[in-house]
């Protein structure tokens, strides 16, 4: 009720702009009129005192903040094109919801917590039947603070699913310590909260240690991969390997860069950058994917020997990525390989992985692992090949996050299964 006459209010409000006559001359309080008041009542979070709406609504009087646009590219961005802010149960809803995520805001970030095989870290306590995508009120605070300040600047801890791995603080710029508030590990896997509990990874698993892998979404679920590989931690380290990190982790920790820097730089309408959150687009009229390298090529970063489609920096590093993925999927599609270390040693051989095509995607998923029939693998040990195949297809940027690292898991994980 209080919702509806917020919003029957403003569209008088609106309305009563819309219907002025000619304009007189400016009276005691200039040609702007005198500032808003606080309505004295609380809609959305209340608003602050003396904003004037326009600077936000009246497309042309705002050259500030260009709300439209910001709107336009928002559109096209995926947290909005993809639409999975159906996912509003109690363990999903803090991500994937705008109300969810003012909850876990009510609660203070600072109070959530992880523990191993039980549901925790961003639940919030009710679902949301009627829940909206993540949006503008998700990540700002417009009305209240009259500016587009991120809500929540504060650190995140990042936890990380392997056992005896430390947990990370993410402490970057103010911007990316809000989207590592939902882009962090789902530690509400099926694996760690639902019996029979799959095996946790572990580098230090005794030899005759079998890995039981009870469900195909045996991993970080898509959201925890891309913090963990700009962190440069978060795979499966086999033990005696070495795995280093690229120098956008020393500028991560340097809090020199953010997920923003990248993936919002300067837009290219609403095809790339800015709120479209993109890198890769499809230009209008094209059918092959162009890159907006805005954000990778400023003044201390790649400014003096600028990123190119065709580079050695680009091109040269997605294409390598890109092929030890397949090399690695095919090498858990073959039977013969995977038969050395799955069991029954005697049964039928199984595939680790699946690969399915509908005509334009093509995705991996894990395979033969059911909560009844587990996927059996010993030594336990190589089960880190597939831990380390869906972290980096899930880190999603072909190792640009963080190159050196990506390869050593990738390199690592084949050598293990070619022992
Ligand atoms: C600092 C910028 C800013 C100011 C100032 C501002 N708003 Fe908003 N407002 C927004 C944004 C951003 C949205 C969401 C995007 C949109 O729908 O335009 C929004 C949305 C709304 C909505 C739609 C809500 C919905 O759920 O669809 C109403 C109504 C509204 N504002 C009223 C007002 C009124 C009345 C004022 C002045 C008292 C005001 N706003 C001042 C930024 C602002
Ligand atoms: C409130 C939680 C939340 C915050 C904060 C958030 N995201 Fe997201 N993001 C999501 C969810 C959930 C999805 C998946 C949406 C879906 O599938 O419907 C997503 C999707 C994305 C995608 C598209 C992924 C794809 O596969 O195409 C990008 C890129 C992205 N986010 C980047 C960011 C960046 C950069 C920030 C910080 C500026 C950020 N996000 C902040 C929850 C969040
Ligand atoms: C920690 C925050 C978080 C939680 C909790 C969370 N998600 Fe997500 N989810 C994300 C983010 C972020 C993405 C987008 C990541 C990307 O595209 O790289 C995503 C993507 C997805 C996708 C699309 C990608 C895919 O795997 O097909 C689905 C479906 C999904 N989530 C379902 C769920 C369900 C169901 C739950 C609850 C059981 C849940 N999520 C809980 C953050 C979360
Ligand atoms: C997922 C989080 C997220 C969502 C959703 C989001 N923003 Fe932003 N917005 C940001 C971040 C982060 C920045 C700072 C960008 C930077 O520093 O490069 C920002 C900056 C801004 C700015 C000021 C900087 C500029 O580019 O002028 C405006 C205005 C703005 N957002 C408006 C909006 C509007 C309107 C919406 C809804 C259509 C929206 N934002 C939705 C994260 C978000
Ligand atoms: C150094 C630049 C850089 C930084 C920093 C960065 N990303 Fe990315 N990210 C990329 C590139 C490049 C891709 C691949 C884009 C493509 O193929 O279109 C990507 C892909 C992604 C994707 C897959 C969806 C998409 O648009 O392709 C998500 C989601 C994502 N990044 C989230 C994040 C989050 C969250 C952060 C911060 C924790 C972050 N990224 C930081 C460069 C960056």
């Amino acid at each position: 009720m209080k919702y509806l006459l917020t919003v029957l209010i403003a569209l008088s409000f609106f309305a009563l702009q819309a219907c002025e006559g000619p304009a007189g001359p400016a009276g005691k309080d200039g040609s702007q009129g005198p500032a808003g008041q606080n309505a004295g009542f609380v809609y959305f979070e209340g608003f602050k005192d003396s904003l004037r709406c326009q600077t936000c609504h009246t497309a042309d009087y705002d050259t500030t903040y260009r709300v439209v646009t910001k709107k336009v590219q928002y559109e096209m961005s995926g947290h909005r094109e993809l639409g999975n802010y159906d996912r509003n149960t109690t363990q999903c809803a803090g991500c994937h919801t705008n109300e969810g995520f003012f909850e876990r805001y009510n609660n203070g970030f600072a109070n959530e917590t992880f523990n191993i095989n039980s549901p925790s870290g961003p639940m919030v306590k009710q679902g949301y039947p009627n829940s909206s995508p993540v949006g503008c009120f998700t990540c700002h605070s417009p009305h209240k603070r009259g500016d587009f300040s991120v809500r929540d600047n504060n650190q995140v801890n990042i936890y990380t699913l392997l056992k005896n791995q430390t947990t990370k603080v993410w402490n970057s710029t103010g911007e990316s310590n809000l989207c590592v508030k939902c882009h962090q590990p789902r530690m509400t896997s099926t694996f760690l909260t639902s019996a029979p509990y799959s095996w946790q990874p572990d580098p230090n698993a005794a030899a005759t240690d079998t890995a039981k892998i009870y469900t195909s979404r045996w991993n970080n679920h898509v959201s925890g991969e891309q913090s963990q590989t700009l962190l440069g931690f978060g795979g499966f380290e086999f033990v005696g390997g070495t795995y280093p990190s690229s120098p956008h982790k020393d500028k991560v920790d340097a809090k020199g860069l953010g997920c923003e820097d990248c993936h919002m730089a300067t837009p290219i309408g609403n095809k790339g950058g800015g709120h479209t959150f993109k890198i890769g687009y499809t230009p209008e009229g094209s059918t092959t994917e162009s890159f907006n390298f805005a954000g990778c090529n400023n003044t201390g970063c790649h400014s003096s020997n600028p990123i190119t489609a065709t580079g050695a920096k680009w091109k040269g590093v997605r294409d390598e990525i890109g092929a030890k993925i397949t090399q690695l999927g095919l090498l858990m599609m073959d039977t013969t390989i995977t038969k050395k270390w799955s069991l029954p040693k005697s049964g039928k051989a199984v595939a680790w992985v699946s690969l399915t095509t509908d005509g334009t995607d093509t995705t991996w998923s894990v395979a033969n692992a059911s909560s009844t029939s587990p996927l059996r693998i010993l030594p336990a040990v190589k089960a880190g090949a597939l831990w380390n195949f869906q972290q980096v297809v899930n880190e999603k940027s072909k190792g640009i996050h963080n190159t050196a690292y990506v390869r050593a898991l990738l390199d690592a994980s084949i050598a293990e299964l070619n022992k």
